[in-house]
């Protein structure tokens, strides 16, 4: 088996996400984006490193948010996130995107008031290890914010399960790679504060919020869903396949997601953590 390098790999998803990332019309990063800007405080002047920052849905409201005299620096590996974000902020001249490996981040100690992560921190082969290194990049009184998806996606529902189901006949056996990121996005409660905790992170707060996302129609769902990163699901379906892997899922949106005004609506509940640096 060809041993393909699990960063490229999963850069090279974002990047064909990344022109419809958040740009479909249904609403599902943009939310917990301008809340983790929120709830992490961010205010005038302030020096925020994004890591992961995609197409920018935490990263504008941070901009918005330090203003002029403050900065805000955007990390991604994908270059296609990168040019798009980096087109997108062209007249604010107080913010950067920059190429670079967010589970590495290099920049000087001490030198930002606030990280994000926004739906990141599951790429992290060790995501206790990397918010550990990323503290570090805090001053003393810095915080840092991370969004995830809350276990209760999962729990109670046989929605992802039947979708997953309804999929597998029609697509090519995945290539097992060490370090690819988990299909299973949950970040725990208490795993994601055993990290802020190991860090030594102090006053962690942790919010849930439920993001509602309607789809218009089957397609405007399968649209979407070639928009995220969950995409490579749907590109291991070969493509003499996808019509009938497209009715495949109609069926299921149909059995779970049916609203009653029209089209589908899904429910997804996420939790932004943060969390300060003593001192
Ligand atoms: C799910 S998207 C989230 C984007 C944005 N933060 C948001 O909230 O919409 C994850 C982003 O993290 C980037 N990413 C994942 N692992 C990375 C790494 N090790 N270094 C840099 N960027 C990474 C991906 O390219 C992608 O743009």
């Amino acid at each position: 088996m060809r041993d393909v390098d699990p960063k490229a790999r999963i850069a090279g998803v974002f990047d064909r996400a990344a022109p419809t990332y958040e740009q479909t019309g249904v609403e599902f990063y943009g939310p917990p984006g301008r809340a983790l800007v929120a709830h992490a405080g961010i205010t005038t002047g302030e020096r925020v490193l994004d890591l992961g920052c995609g197409r920018g849905n935490v990263f504008f409201p941070a901009a918005a948010a330090v203003g002029p005299t403050g900065t805000v620096v955007g990390v991604d590996f994908a270059p296609v996130m990168r040019r798009l974000t980096t087109e997108a902020a062209k007249d604010l001249p107080w913010v950067r995107v920059t190429a670079g490996d967010a589970e590495y981040p290099d920049f000087p100690p001490c030198s930002f008031d606030v990280v994000t992560a926004g739906f990141m921190i599951f790429f992290m082969p060790d995501p206790a290890a990397a918010v550990a290194r990323w503290a570090g990049l805090l001053r003393p009184g810095g915080r840092l914010a991370i969004s995830t998806f809350a276990e209760s996606m999962t729990a109670g529902t046989t929605f992802y399960a039947d979708r997953a189901a309804a999929l597998a006949p029609f697509q090519r056996p995945e290539q097992a790679l060490a370090g690819d990121a988990r299909e299973e996005h949950d970040a725990q409660r208490d795993r994601v504060r055993g990290w802020f905790d190991r860090a030594d992170l102090t006053g962690v707060t942790m919010t849930e919020l439920t993001v509602r996302s309607h789809y218009p129609s089957a397609d405007a769902y399968w649209a979407w869903w070639l928009s995220v990163g969950a995409r490579r699901q749907l590109e291991r379906v070969p493509p003499h396949r996808v019509p009938a892997a497209r009715a495949a899922i109609t069926e299921v949106l149909d059995k779970h997601l049916r609203h009653p005004g029209g089209g589908y609506l899904s429910e997804t509940p996420m939790r932004l953590t943060v969390a300060r640096r003593p001192g």
